[in-house]
């Protein structure tokens, strides 16, 4: 039995997604096969702050540049009124889906040296996806599913909280366990919630020496 055979059907699926020019599909981790983003949370599911600490843990120990860490984040659960003064500042479609989120987090990147307009670090952005993407991983290992978005006021929401300028809440991160009736959708549906997911071909992202990249 390889480990494909033991992955549940959504994860074959999405490996399978992957095959370029009828090669057998690569063997991806069965939590970066089985990761999506979904729209449609539990909405009474609760987690916890042993949870939190888990996501944020998993933040503060990615790698960055010159291990700047140029990252900070406002966490609210659902059941904390941080979560309310999140969800206020939520724009267009997600403030429909996010509030449903058990968690709600704001990724805030250190973007300039205080009082002054110089990057704090080139990496700043790249060093704060990496951080998201870690704790991505993370709710995942814990039954959890997130999904990241820009959709929120931004300057209305840094003044919620004081973030000083050289600060930037880049995005935001919603958690949750997926509604019942959605983890029971097996295979990526025709319509929402679950949506088919498109990715480019690993022969359209393989840049070769001398190639160039053809774009849509
Ligand atoms: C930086 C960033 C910003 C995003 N902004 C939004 C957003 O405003 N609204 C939304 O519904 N999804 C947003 N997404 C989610 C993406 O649409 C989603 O990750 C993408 O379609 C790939 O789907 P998958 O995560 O299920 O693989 C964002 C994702 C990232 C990484």
């Amino acid at each position: 039995m390889t480990v494909a055979d033991g992955w549940p059907t959504a994860a074959r699926a999405s490996a399978a997604a992957r095959v370029d020019d009828g090669a057998p599909p690569p063997v991806l981790h069965p939590l970066l096969a089985a990761r999506w983003s979904p729209t449609t949370f539990d909405p009474s599911y609760e987690v916890t702050t042993a949870d939190v600490d888990a996501i944020l843990e998993a933040a503060r120990w990615a790698p960055s540049a010159g291990n700047s860490q140029p990252w900070a984040f406002i966490t609210g659960r659902r059941a904390d009124p941080l979560h309310a003064r999140l969800t206020r500042h939520l724009t267009g479609s997600s403030a429909a889906w996010a509030p449903s989120a058990s968690l709600l987090v704001a990724n805030l990147c250190h973007r300039y040296v205080e009082g002054t307009d110089w990057e704090y670090s080139e990496f700043a952005h790249y060093d704060l996806g990496q951080a998201v993407a870690h704790m991505t991983f993370q709710a995942q290992a814990l039954g959890l599913h997130a999904r990241q978005f820009r959709a929120f006021d931004r300057a209305p929401l840094a003044a919620e909280f004081t973030v000083p300028q050289h600060w930037e809440i880049t995005t935001m991160s919603a958690f949750g366990r997926l509604s019942p009736g959605l983890a029971n959708i097996p295979e990526p549906a025709a319509t929402e919630p679950r949506p088919p997911r498109h990715r480019r071909s690993t022969r359209e992202i393989r840049w070769a020496a001398g190639d160039s990249i053809s774009r849509d």
